[in-house]
């Protein structure tokens, strides 16, 4: 035995691994573009995101899904929406429904290697059921809302409040959500006993709409004409300053170099509300690279890089099993979608995955319904690819013309249904030349594919709304109980 984990130490220490389970702080940012982050758009003012980003590996193809919902489903679970019945938009407010309750999420599986496991923000997978809550589903903390967007001061959504601190209501205090969250994460790491390592699963409300941001931070873009790209890139800059903030607590505690440090954006940036994914076409909702490739980047203990770019297709389903692996554990179920990726970051070796599924929507086929999928270089998408199609600059006039005047044809779903479009994103990677025509060899064969994977589909689960749900009935909170 002896001789055995001396062997594994001298194994380990010869390649990047360490022994000790390095804390993990998973930092998602709501609907930030490929083009609104400093390492991506030098217009950008992120410096703490930047500085993090460039100590270690930028995430050239880590791809999420088009929404909120989807997205989240696949970082906690490991499976694809398609599989969990999330592939169709998100769960509304008032749907009596949540994510698939008999799926082993992340931190249940980082509980089991020791770990505490806290989440600060955004849930999105559903509350009508306590099990259905983070509280049930392996968090020791949770602070934060149930539901997909809400005021950034009030915290209310459609007449419901919508904010607590584990199971607990809690009124809004007038202060900014990056401000809220970056103070509660400073207190979980002081407050924290280091010789046991931390899971902080952080999902900023930042920057989702609606466009709301304390005038400092605005006013670091007096040169955007536009009111809504002006304001949205003082939202970049204020939860780039909570993750300084956040950065400086685990130095404070001597944390931070033992911490590993994903970043990633759950989907793409929605020019409707002045987010940006230029070069990359399309918008959040669509399966368009700009709605679907992150900005992202993963960098501290383990990741042995500075300044280097990891080109490896990575998809939101691999964190579950790779942030597993980086703990110390191991996932044993081949059923799951998600792929160990560790030891092929960690080493820059290639990706294990050679294919993925974008999304597979069977809603209402042929109008809303759509299938995507990715093999090698090539991606066909048949069928409606979603809202905002184009390519779209930042907006530094007063009146975003491009998105204003986008004849509606352009993104009517008539228009696209039944339509094949391949594309080859080596040579092509934002998606101008459909070659559909030119390869129908190639079309033929993921069009056969898709089907392969429509056989492991869960039908579309989007349930009418339930006025039990309504928060008048919970004193004017969003509260369980109701399915
Ligand atoms: C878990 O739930 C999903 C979605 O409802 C279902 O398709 C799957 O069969 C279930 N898995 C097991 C092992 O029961
Ligand atoms: C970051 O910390 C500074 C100093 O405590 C504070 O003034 C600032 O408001 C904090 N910013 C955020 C976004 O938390
Ligand atoms: C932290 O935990 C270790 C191991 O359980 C214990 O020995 C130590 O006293 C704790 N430190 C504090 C400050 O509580
Ligand atoms: C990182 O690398 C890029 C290109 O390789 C370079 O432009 C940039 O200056 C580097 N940044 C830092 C902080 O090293």
């Amino acid at each position: 035995m002896k001789t055995f984990t001396t062997l594994l130490y001298l194994f380990c220490s010869a390649l990047v691994c360490s022994a000790k389970s390095p804390h993990i702080l998973f930092i998602v940012a709501d609907d930030l573009g490929w083009n609104d982050v400093g390492f991506h758009n030098p217009d950008m003012i992120t410096p703490n995101i930047d500085k993090l980003a460039y100590s270690g590996l930028i995430l050239n193809q880590a791809y999420v899904q088009p929404v909120c919902t989807p997205s989240r489903n696949s970082w906690m679970s490991g499976y694809f929406p398609f599989r969990s019945g999330l592939q169709h938009l998100v769960i509304l407010p008032q749907q009596a429904t949540c994510a698939p309750l008999n799926r082993t999420y992340l931190p249940q599986e980082l509980k089991k290697l020791g770990y505490a496991t806290h989440m600060i923000g955004k849930w999105h997978l559903g509350f009508c059921s306590w099990d259905c809550t983070p509280t049930y589903r392996g968090f020791d903390s949770f602070f934060g809302y149930y539901n997909g967007a809400e005021d950034y001061y009030s915290h209310v959504i459609q007449k419901g409040k919508d904010f607590r601190d584990d199971k607990k209501p809690t009124e809004a205090d007038g202060e900014y959500s990056a401000h809220v969250y970056a103070k509660r994460a400073r207190q979980i790491i002081n407050d924290h006993n280091a010789t046991q390592p931390m899971f902080l699963y952080l999902p900023f409300q930042s920057v989702h709409e609606p466009i709301q941001v304390p005038k400092k931070y605005e006013d670091m873009y007096s040169q955007i004409k536009n009111d809504g790209r002006r304001k949205y890139s003082g939202m970049v800059t204020a939860m780039d300053e909570a993750i300084g903030n956040i950065t400086q607590a685990l130095k404070e505690r001597d944390m931070f170099d033992d911490t590993l440090i994903l970043f990633t954006a759950d989907n793409g940036g929605w020019p409707t509300y002045s987010g940006n994914n230029y070069p990359l076409r399309g918008s959040k909702t669509t399966v368009f690279e700009g709605g679907t490739r992150a900005a992202s980047f993963i960098t501290g203990a383990g990741i042995n890089a500075k300044n280097e770019t990891y080109n490896g297709m990575l998809h939101a389903v691999d964190w579950m099993p790779t942030l597993v692996a980086a703990a110390g554990g191991s996932i044993s179920n081949a059923d799951m979608d998600g792929m160990d990726q560790w030891t092929n970051i960690q080493t820059r070796t290639p990706s294990k995955r050679t294919e993925f599924v974008y999304n597979l929507d069977d809603m209402n086929p042929p109008l809303t319904g759509h299938a995507a999928i990715r093999y090698g270089n090539y991606k066909l998408i048949q069928g409606y690819p979603g809202m905002y199609p184009g390519w779209y600059k930042p907006a530094t006039v007063e009146v975003n013309q491009e998105i204003e005047e986008l004849p509606y044809e352009r993104y009517d779903e008539k228009t696209w249904a039944g339509q094949n479009m391949l594309f080859d994103l080596d040579a092509d990677p934002n998606e101008h030349n459909d070659l559909s025509r030119e390869h129908p060899d190639i079309v033929k064969k993921m069009s056969d594919m898709i089907q392969e994977y429509k056989r492991k589909m869960v039908p579309a689960n989007y349930p009418a709304n339930d006025p039990k749900s309504d928060p008048s009935n919970y004193d004017g909170f969003w509260t369980p109980g109701w399915c």
